[in-house]
């Protein structure tokens, strides 16, 4: 987009990340930069085996070894507080258990933690893990979906509970698909992905006696991790801080506290020392979770004039053994669309693998895959303009709860969309257009993504020298947090942003939840929305209470503030500096901390982030390398509070996407249980030259009904509906549906 291209508005609600300076010079320290005294170094010996025990393990020449402090594992763990047992349990852990680290010699999975070694050095643990010799009493595992997929079940956590989202569902289904003019039933595959952010997983884990830790650690949520190291090492919340202010990119990975963390944590306890551990890349497959292996079975029944009249969207998911992950997969085929009759099921398929988790767009990106590459099935076979199609079977208001929504603006995004791509100038029939030899394939899709807003606070604070501190336990795992709320701030309070600082990452501030469910800035954005506010209100009081102010009489809808000075709009030319009210009254400096939640607005309305994506693709005929052309996504998330900020969101949702349909595939030799695609000459993830001009656009109208800022989450829905769009494109290019991703040559020629 040229400097012209963007309007005014847009300029001014651009500002740069404040910490991008930071960021670039390297002065930003990220969790495995930071120095302690006597710091050891630990690296995780993993289990070579996917299910089984450990019969024996051979440490002595690992602990003889230059510089070692420790080898650490279940045979010397008792007591300890972590997940140490003093006994080894008679079985394996019940479906439901947390994997416990060191805790007992049962292999779930292969890449298991089953020690740690730690050294003065890196090098020397590196070294001495590799003497560390383990034997097993191997058990046949089970990790080939396809081949287990008959033993799939409900989770055992959805039938105990008859309140779960992701119980069975059916809305009026009876016969519905007998009554339909034009059938359809496909199955869908997306194999297991993995989150590869460039920072890989890191803790530096210190105890101060037996009952006070820090650590500085990759997370998504401070305050979350937080609590989980207070209840596993048994002391109190007070007593665990929790450093993460940067973070290079995480995905969902790091939602979770994962066994690693554990360990580390366990081995600074057992030492009596601060240790360091950073997961190595081919570590990241196995420690950290990953999007779910899922096939997806879906019938859909439409009218002959492009009504759907059923849907059914069927789900298998992967877990491991010991535990439950469940995801979204099939929520957004109830609300996605306007159709009478619709059935939805979600199924577990237990494997001798480690537990899946979060992976940007949980379950969304996943189902959503489905539903829009059944849709442009459905579309074809009606010979009807897939976005035609969709326009068809708008939802008015949402089909599933009977609520209206709290504000949609999907029609207004597919047109701007349509227009700005060309659509228009698709023909209907598939392997038609071409440009200069290659196949041309037009490929949309819809996309869609909950609003989650939690309970956030954040404090306010006015320093004598008018510049504004704002500070809540929130992270920022890539999209600008920081900036985005410092604007939020410095437009309410009226102070340059330049002097506002945010503090955020650290589990001493203001609680507010992780950086998950893409609720940061619908979440903490309106508790920053509500202390500014509140520092305001409170700042009039104070100059009211000048002699002479004019003032005392304003309103405070009647006050300006601009450039750290109010007044009122009344009378421009008396206002008063911030700093000179806190001079005035001596004060060193204002502080207030305020809380902000839902309200029963989210029962009266249904509230969800929209969009939709173009893309073009060039197919080449003879081999049938994909390549993406051009990419127009637009999104509907309400108010929108960094145009550069949200645009680089959008930006890497797309390239996730294109990732997902095109290239991410986590590949498993089934004889061994053991991921062979762990590092990036065979895992691929697009790099820039697999990456066109993505054009963004946003609707940018606040939604009132949300929270005060009138924003909704857009981490998410930036992925949501991208692989069927280029599944989708494919399909026009070459006249071939790929139904399994990734989209390989394979699969073209
Ligand atoms: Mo996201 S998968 O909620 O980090």
């Amino acid at each position: 987009m040229t400097r012209e291209q963007i309007n005014s508005t847009e300029a001014e609600v651009s500002l740069d990340r404040v910490d991008g300076r930071l960021k670039v010079t390297g002065a930003a320290r990220y969790s495995a930069e930071y120095q302690a005294e006597n710091l050891a170094h630990a690296v995780l010996v993993t289990s070579t085996i996917a299910k089984g025990r450990i019969k024996s393990i051979h440490a002595k020449s690992a602990e003889e070894s230059k510089g070692v402090l420790a080898v650490i594992s279940h045979l010397n763990t008792a007591g300890v507080p972590g997940y140490g047992s003093a006994k080894q349990p008679p079985e394996r852990a019940p479906m439901g258990t947390s994997f416990r680290v060191f805790f007992d010699d049962f292999i779930y999975f292969d890449g298991q933690p089953v020690a740690l070694v730690v050294a003065h050095t890196l090098e020397q643990a590196m070294h001495a893990a590799t003497l560390v010799r383990v034997e097993y009493e191997t058990e046949t595992h089970q990790t080939d979906f396809k081949a287990n997929i008959s033993k799939a079940g409900m989770a055992s956590n959805v039938q105990r509970n008859k309140n779960s989202p992701f119980q069975d569902y059916s809305r009026g289904a009876a016969g519905a698909m007998l009554r339909a003019d034009v059938k359809l039933e496909e199955t869908y595959t997306i194999p297991t992905q993995h989150h590869q952010p460039l920072e890989p997983h890191a803790i530096i884990a210190a105890w101060e006696g037996d009952d006070r830790l820090t650590v500085y650690d990759k997370n998504q949520g401070v305050k979350s991790v937080q609590g989980q190291l207070a209840q596993a090492f048994k002391i109190p919340k007070e007593n665990v801080q929790v450093h993460a202010p940067f973070i290079g990119g995480a995905f969902g990975s790091g939602i979770r506290v994962w066994p690693h963390t554990i360990a580390a944590v366990m081995a600074a306890k057992m030492l009596q020392r601060p240790v360091k551990l950073v997961l190595g890349r081919e570590q990241m497959f196995t420690s950290v979770g990953y999007r779910p292996y899922t096939v997806q079975k879906m019938a859909v029944g439409a009218t002959l004039d492009g009504k759907l009249t059923f849907i059914s969207h069927e789900a298998t998911g992967q877990t491991s053994a010991y535990e439950e992950h469940l995801e979204r997969t099939v929520l957004s085929s109830r609300v996605m669309y306007e159709c009478a009759h619709v059935v939805t099921k979600y199924r577990h398929l237990s494997l001798d693998v480690n537990t899946p988790t979060w992976m940007r767009g949980p379950g969304d990106a996943t189902g959503m895959f489905a539903l829009e590459s059944a849709l442009d099935e459905m579309a074809f076979a009606l010979r009807m303009d897939p976005l035609e199609f969709r326009l068809r079977n708008h939802a008015d208001a949402d089909p599933e709860r009977k609520l209206p929504w709290s504000a949609k603006s999907l029609k207004a995004c597919y047109h701007l969309g349509a227009q700005r791509f060309g659509w228009k100038d698709r023909v209907l029939e598939p392997r038609t257009m071409q440009k200069q030899g290659m196949l041309v394939g037009y490929g949309m899709a819809s996309s869609l993504y909950g609003f989650h807003r939690h309970p956030s606070k954040a404090r306010a604070m006015m320093l004598a020298n008018g510049s504004v501190v704002v500070q809540s336990a929130t992270m920022d795992i890539g999209p600008g947090t920081g900036t985005a709320m410092t604007q939020i701030a410095s437009k309410i309070t009226g102070v340059p942003a330049r002097n506002i600082r945010f503090d955020l990452g650290d589990s001493s501030l203001p609680d507010a939840p992780g950086q998950n469910g893409s609720s940061t800035i619908p979440s903490v954005g309106s508790a920053v929305h509500v202390a500014c506010e509140a520092l305001k209100s409170k700042m009039l009081v104070l100059a009211a209470a000048m002699p002479g102010s004019t003032l005392s009489v304003a309103k405070p809808e009647e006050v300006t503030v601009k450039n750290g000075r109010m007044f009122s709009a009344a009378d421009h030319t008396a206002g008063v500096q911030y700093a000179d009210i806190l001079k005035y009254h001596n004060l060193p400096q204002v502080e207030v901390t305020e809380e902000s939640r839902s309200g029963q607005e989210v029962n009266q309305h249904s509230m969800y982030s929209f969009g939709c994506h173009f893309v073009e693709v060039h197919v080449n005929p003879l081999t049938g390398e994909v390549r993406v052309k051009r990419v127009v996504t637009c999104a509907d998330v309400g108010k929108i509070i960094n145009y550069k900020t949200a645009r680089s969101q959008s930006i890497g949702g797309v390239v996730g996407g294109i990732g997902m349909a095109l290239m991410e595939a986590s590949v498993m030799d089934h004889r061994f249980g053991r991921y062979v695609t762990t590092d990036f000459a065979s895992y691929h993830i697009p790099v820039h030259a697999d990456i066109p001009q993505i054009d963004v656009i946003y609707i940018d109208k606040p939604d009132a009904l949300a929270n005060p800022i009138g924003s909704k989450g857009l981490g998410e829905i930036a992925i949501v509906g991208v692989a069927a769009a280029v599944a989708n494109a494919v399909f026009h290019a070459t006249g071939k549906r790929v139904r399994e991703l990734p989209i390989g040559v394979e699969q073209l020629v």
